[in-house]
């Protein structure tokens, strides 16, 4: 089957299509959100659907009908997945549960992400559900590991387990007594809780299309259900992620919107695919945790609370007594002493804070000549200590105070 994208209404399209024809079905319908979603782009076009339903039944009906034929057309051997929020996720999943059986439930899948916001009375909503039902116990899944988590017990991951007389558990040994290791264990089955960053507004990969998802979302729903040279198809396509995820991936797809623009920018996102590298994903939570453990031990010491990603400021000290909070940089080694005085000096004045307390790490000889001026007020540098034997020692800790008033 070729590949395609089509304008209209996925009903109508939807019943052009065979019965069994399709591997992998995602669909990720308006989600019952009463909204009018636009988006302006920086090229200045305009993106809008509507999510605004007479009734909590006509959005049933709608979802109800395009349900069924999902389940017609998908094989035997074939998933489905719906993407939703708690607007409608109840309303979803019984409709799934009728047409697919409750006996062909799963997974919930939920999505989960960081976002800041405090506008509204209650919890942060961070999460939206997947539903992964499949059409029979026959069904294609393709297993996936997960990292294990930073307390794993590394001996635990390599050592082979074996049962030993009387049943038990334990570590495997050769005849010599030395425990056996393992290569098998890359990881852990992947859990039902996924947690991938939402796109950020400067992401390579958002096109502008209000609603878009992560392309690696998509992804990891085609990894497991499917395998090259499968149809993936999409009801509601949008931006058409999906059908980007199946192209990297060597799947074949369907997509179907029946806006003209979601079309559009479909077609072109599968001439040209992006995708977002996520420093999160790549790296894990470490991937924020930019301070050397040099530094984090300084900062423990002066009781600091570590401030990750900035250049200007590796911490911020809480100064009870006076009411207020100091700013705390800690020279690195690529920076001379006026340069380091200068980020820390921008990042404290960018906060409105009044102190700033620069580490020295180095001497350099920038700092001759202007080490009596008062170049920046509010800044003080605390000189000469070193590290030994990774304990620190401050030396003159009253002493210096260089550049400031
Ligand atoms: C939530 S968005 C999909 C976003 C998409 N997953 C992405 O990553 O960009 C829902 C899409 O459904 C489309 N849509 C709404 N009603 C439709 C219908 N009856 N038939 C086909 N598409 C429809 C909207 O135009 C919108 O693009």
């Amino acid at each position: 089957m070729e590949s395609s994208v089509l304008l209209g209404d996925c009903l109508t399209i939807l019943q052009t299509l065979n019965d069994n024809s399709i591997d992998v079905i995602y669909l990720d319908p308006p989600f019952f959100s009463q909204k009018n979603y636009a988006m302006n782009t920086s090229e200045g076009k305009k993106y809008v659907f509507s999510d605004k339903w007479e009734n909590p039944s006509a959005y049933k009906d709608f979802m109800k009908n395009r349900i069924k034929e999902c389940y017609r057309v998908l094989k035997d051997t074939g998933s489905i997945f719906l993407h939703c929020d708690t607007s409608a996720s109840h309303f979803l999943r019984s409709i799934l549960d009728e047409i697919f059986s409750p006996n062909n439930f799963l997974n919930e899948i939920i999505w989960t992400y960081k976002r800041w916001s405090n506008s509204k009375k209650g919890l942060l909503s961070c999460h939206q559900t997947i539903f992964f039902y499949t059409k029979s116990k026959n069904y294609t899944f393709n297993k996936l590991l997960g990292e294990y988590s930073p307390t794993t017990n590394l001996d635990q991951i390599l050592q082979e387990r074996t049962r030993n007389e009387v049943n038990k558990s334990s570590y495997k040994k050769d005849e010599n007594g030395n425990v056996v290791n393992t290569t098998q264990k890359k990881g852990v089955p992947l859990s039902d809780v996924w947690n991938i960053p939402f796109l950020n507004p400067k992401a390579k990969e958002r096109t502008g299309y209000p609603t878009q998802k992560p392309l690696e979302l998509l992804e990891r729903i085609i990894k497991i259900s499917s395998n090259e040279g499968d149809i993936i198809l999409d009801p509601f396509c949008g931006s058409g992620t999906s059908l980007v995820a199946a192209k990297i991936l060597n799947r074949n797809f369907i997509g179907i919107d029946n806006s003209k623009e979601a079309v559009t920018i479909t077609q072109n996102r599968l001439n040209n695919p992006i995708k977002s590298e996520s420093q999160l994903l790549k790296k894990g939570n470490s991937s924020f945790m930019t301070l050397s453990p040099e530094k984090m031990d300084i900062l423990r010491q002066f009781n600091a609370k570590p401030v990750y990603r900035n250049k200007g400021l590796d911490g911020l000290i809480n100064d009870f007594e006076n009411d207020r909070i100091i700013a705390l940089k800690i020279q690195d080694s690529d920076e001379d002493l006026y340069e380091s005085a200068q980020k820390l000096d921008y990042a404290k004045n960018k906060r409105n804070l009044d102190l700033g307390i620069l580490l020295q790490t180095h001497s350099d000889i920038q700092l001759l000549g202007i080490s009596d001026k008062n170049i920046f007020p509010g800044i003080k540098i605390i000189k000469s200590y070193k590290f030994f034997l990774n304990q620190l020692i401050l030396d003159n800790f009253d002493d210096t105070n260089k550049f400031s008033l």
